[in-house]
């Protein structure tokens, strides 16, 4: 069915963009299960390739990951598996009714390795210096962009990375004031400092690109 491709996530994005804006909520104020159900609905799951999309990132067990707009947890709990038994996943969000969410479906998945951290808007507060910062249709989100990809440089250690999964020309609906280009991250990320590192033409509608501190 056609409604499986990028069509859905946006019209799905932009039903909640339309429903948030029309009743003025912020993220504090959205209904936090009702939210977690619409990221994990299955047709989003499938369109955004989780696994294929950690898969690219090459993790090894014992490395210490971020995801940064951690959500509902999709991505986090595959990102622990992936560095898992001795590493560290940590799932960060502005949204603490979120974050209880991602510790009940880590427990309700045997996962032991995942860890929430509450975030200020502007810093992800991280306990240390990590080796991959993930984000995934999250960076439109951050204040200041230049000001978040600094702020970044300081959490990742020499040679970690930072991976960025955000839309391309198909932007959801409501999401006019945010929208920004891969070029305009490649500015942010290598102005902060980063070296352009892979880039991939998955998942649909997106572009997927890390970037790497120098060692
Ligand atoms: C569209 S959801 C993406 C969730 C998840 N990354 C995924 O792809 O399934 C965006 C998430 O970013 C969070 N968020 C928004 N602004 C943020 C900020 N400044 N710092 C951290 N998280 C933020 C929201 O609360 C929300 O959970």
């Amino acid at each position: 069915m056609k409604l499986r491709d990028a069509s859905f996530r946006n019209a799905a994005l932009a039903v909640c963009g339309f429903v948030l804006a029309l009743a003025g909520l912020g993220a504090q104020q959205r209904d936090p299960a009702e939210y977690a159900r619409f990221l994990e609905n299955r047709d989003r799951v499938e369109r955004m390739e989780v696994r294929r999309v950690v898969e690219a990132l090459g993790l090894t067990p014992g490395q210490l990951v971020v995801d940064l707009g951690s959500g509902s947890g999709l991505f986090t709990r595959a990102l622990a598996r992936a560095v898992a038994p001795t590493g560290t996943a940590y799932a960060v969000d502005i949204d603490p009714a979120l974050l209880t969410i991602v510790e009940t479906s880590a427990k309700r998945s045997s996962i032991k390795n995942l860890t929430t951290v509450l975030a200020a808007p502007d810093d992800p507060k991280l306990p240390q210096t990590v080796d991959l910062i993930f984000i995934c249709d999250t960076f439109h989100h951050l204040p200041d962009k230049p000001a978040y990809a600094r702020t970044l440089y300081r959490y990742v250690k020499p040679g970690g990375r930072v991976a960025v999964i955000d839309f391309t020309n198909d932007w959801p609906g409501g999401h006019d004031a945010m929208r920004y280009t891969a070029d305009d991250l490649e500015g942010w990320m290598t102005a902060a400092g980063f070296l352009r590192d892979q880039s991939f033409d998955f998942p649909k509608n997106s572009f997927y690109i890390t970037y790497k501190k120098p060692q």
